[in-house]
């Protein structure tokens, strides 16, 4: 009797145990419309409880759920949880790209022109005297076609989005792709694909604002270690005067891991900067390591990309509340956003960012969380 007994409290116990690990999935549910289009919110979750939220308005990711040293799964991204506080006027004003996928042309062009093939194009001066992440309504703004993934040990979604030619004063019909993963090792990553018919620019970049503490505090104490020995200096207007600085003996040389406030102070305006990444040959290589000793929550990107701009969230001033309720104040995230080099269309000597017909865009970022 006795020994049924404690079978059957073990069966429930293993019961139990299945019942609540988590299962790797996708789900999506209807999320409002926009543009006369349906927009969704998918959640991604892997076996360890990992869960990414992501709509398709924007490409914008609203959640990262990631568990501290001690297990506990909280929200290290900026987000919020309805379409409306996305879309709505105040927001867009602001512009902080919260979460989004930034096209055609990640960061800045000078006075919004550029010349390809002898022409002369002319783009939205909306961060004025300059073009920012792609206009008025860039990639950020628009509704992709969404297809759900699902292998093994990972699972996805596809975004798609044609953007027609001179689209936003870009030449080309530009056909993009981006696939997000998130694998059963706490890897989230992103795949970026395009193709135009006509030559044309692009620059496509991710623009999540990380918060490793879940919001507790600003991001001034999370450690940061970037591969970089050089930058692509700017002016006042934030465009890179075309020069590439060493970073040695400056603020800026976080080749060894410093707290983002130690020398933030000596930083006018604060870290908005492209660093030329350090790599070998073409693959994924590191790029950065970011982490917060109180949660023990590490952040590692890995990308194919020349470079990435580390922005710490300087010009967040305490109007925006995110969605677990925190005041975002200045510095309350951090982006790093693996792309090509600021102002590129206008700076022969930085790499090229120009795609023609035939040709296929790819890069490939990942971002990796573990604890310490
Ligand atoms: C990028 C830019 C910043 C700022 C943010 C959005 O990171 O480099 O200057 O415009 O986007 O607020």
């Amino acid at each position: 009797m006795k020994f049924r007994l404690s079978a059957l409290l073990l069966g429930f116990v293993l019961l139990f145990a299945c019942q609540s690990k988590p299962k790797l999935s996708i789900t999506k549910e209807a999320w409002g419309t926009t543009d006369n289009k349906e927009v969704s919110l998918y959640t991604l979750t892997n076996a360890n409880g990992m869960v990414v939220k992501i709509t398709n308005f924007g490409g914008i990711i609203t959640k990262i759920l990631v568990p501290d040293r001690n297990g506990k799964i909280e929200d290290i991204v900026l987000g919020f949880d309805s379409l409306k506080q996305y879309t709505k006027e105040e927001y867009q004003k602001a512009c902080p790209y919260f979460g989004a996928l930034i096209g055609r042309y990640g960061n800045r062009i000078e006075k919004g022109k550029f010349k390809l093939d002898g022409v002369e194009y002319t783009l939205a001066t909306n961060n004025a005297p300059n073009h920012l992440h792609g206009g008025n309504k860039g990639f950020d703004k628009v509704v992709w076609d969404a297809a759900e993934l699902s292998g093994p040990d990972s699972v996805g979604l596809a975004l798609t989005y044609l953007s027609m030619d001179m689209e936003e004063g870009y030449p080309g019909k530009l056909t993009s792709k981006v696939t997000y993963v998130l694998t059963n090792n706490n890897e989230l990553k992103l795949y970026y694909q395009a193709e135009t018919d006509k030559p044309t620019i692009i620059n496509l970049t991710h623009h999540s604002y990380f918060n490793l503490s879940a919001c507790k505090e600003d991001i001034l104490s999370h450690e940061l270690t970037i591969f970089a020995d050089s930058i692509t200096p700017v002016d006042s207007t934030l465009i890179p005067t075309g020069a590439i600085a060493s970073v040695k003996g400056t603020p800026f040389d976080f080749t060894t891991s410093h707290k983002i406030g130690e020398r933030i102070s000596e930083v006018k305006g604060g870290y908005d900067h492209n660093f030329k990444l350090k790599r070998e040959g073409a693959g994924l290589s590191l790029a950065c390591q970011v982490s917060d000793s109180a949660s023990g929550r590490i952040m590692e990107v890995l990308t194919t990309e020349p470079g990435i701009q580390f922005y710490s969230g300087n010009f967040l001033n305490g109007s925006l509340t995110n969605s677990n309720g925190a005041v975002l104040k200045q510095h309350y995230g951090l982006c790093l956003e693996a792309q090509h080099y600021p102002d590129s269309p206008n700076r022969p000597n930085f790499p090229s960012v120009v795609l023609k017909p035939g040709e296929k865009y790819a890069q490939l970022t990942v971002y990796k969380f573990s604890t310490k």
